[in-house]
């Protein structure tokens, strides 16, 4: 039986973590745990989280309809986003959402977090790919980040932010530093010439090592590095279909100037 008032606490603190380290400026990022099957606790909507009391945050179901509240704050306008990581993926029992500095430049240059540069970043995270931008507050997140759910558990909002999830909230909260850590270094290795990156069968190794840690949550294993990370292959295929369109255009635009010269 979960302690709703110390889920409440532990929230509050993990806004004032969010906060202290520079994960989130003024107002931004959001919380949320899973109390029972169909109970949730959000953080309120335009409040900082570095400053938050347990009375303040809002209890809401699985439609999103608030359950419980101290009738002044409104639960958070990314709770859609949330409430489809829960929906899809059962065994998760908290979000966390952030805007950590290092990450989301990442997401702003859209470029996923994706290269086997530390066996930590393997083992927690895998790869961490870039889900399309959306509106916030609107159906367009939770339907960007649905395709990477399954074999996921952090992923970055293109332009926006980073999504972690986790069987509690300590765990989805040090997703969140373990991105934002891998995210810095990847930057900064990259300004020291390009990072050298692990090779793959040492990244498969570490993969193995995972699952015998019997580590909880989805991971992208053998997507990522080892048969090649599913969002860079994405990506690829996307700049893939680009350019045949182009050729496609080439091909027509000549073909057109052919025929009407031999008119
Ligand atoms: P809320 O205060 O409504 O949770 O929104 C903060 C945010 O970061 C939106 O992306």
């Amino acid at each position: 039986m979960v302690n709703e008032f110390e889920i409440r606490k532990q929230i509050c603190d993990i806004g004032q973590r969010i906060y202290n380290r520079g994960m989130v400026a003024a107002n931004d990022g959001n919380i949320s745990v899973k109390i029972s099957d169909n109970e949730f606790i959000a953080t309120p909507t335009g409040v900082s989280k570095g400053f938050m009391k347990p009375s303040m945050l809002v209890k809401v179901d699985g439609e999103g309809k608030v359950l419980a509240s101290d009738g002044i704050h409104k639960p958070s306008s990314e709770l859609k986003m949330h409430l489809r990581v829960y929906k899809e993926r059962p065994d998760v029992k908290a979000v966390v959402h952030a805007h950590p500095m290092y990450a989301t430049a990442f997401a702003i240059a859209g470029i996923p977090l994706a290269k086997p540069i530390m066996p930590e970043a393997i083992i927690t995270l895998g790869c961490v790919p870039i889900a399309k931008y959306g509106t916030p507050s609107t159906e367009e997140i939770p339907d960007a980040i649905s395709e990477y759910l399954q074999n996921y558990d952090a992923v970055l909002l293109e332009n926006h932010g980073a999504l972690s999830f986790g069987v509690d909230l300590m765990n989805a909260y040090f997703k969140m530093e373990s991105l934002e850590f891998y995210a810095q270094l990847l930057y900064l290795s990259t300004q020291l010439g390009g990072p050298k990156e692990i090779p793959k069968d040492e990244v498969q190794r570490l993969y193995e090592l995972r699952k015998k840690f019997n580590m909880p949550g989805r991971h992208p294993g053998d997507l990522c590095g080892v048969t090649g990370c599913a969002c860079v292959n994405a990506k690829k295929e996307e700049a893939a279909k680009n350019e045949n369109a182009d050729l496609e255009k080439m091909v027509a635009e000549i073909t057109r100037r052919i025929m009407s010269e031999m008119k």
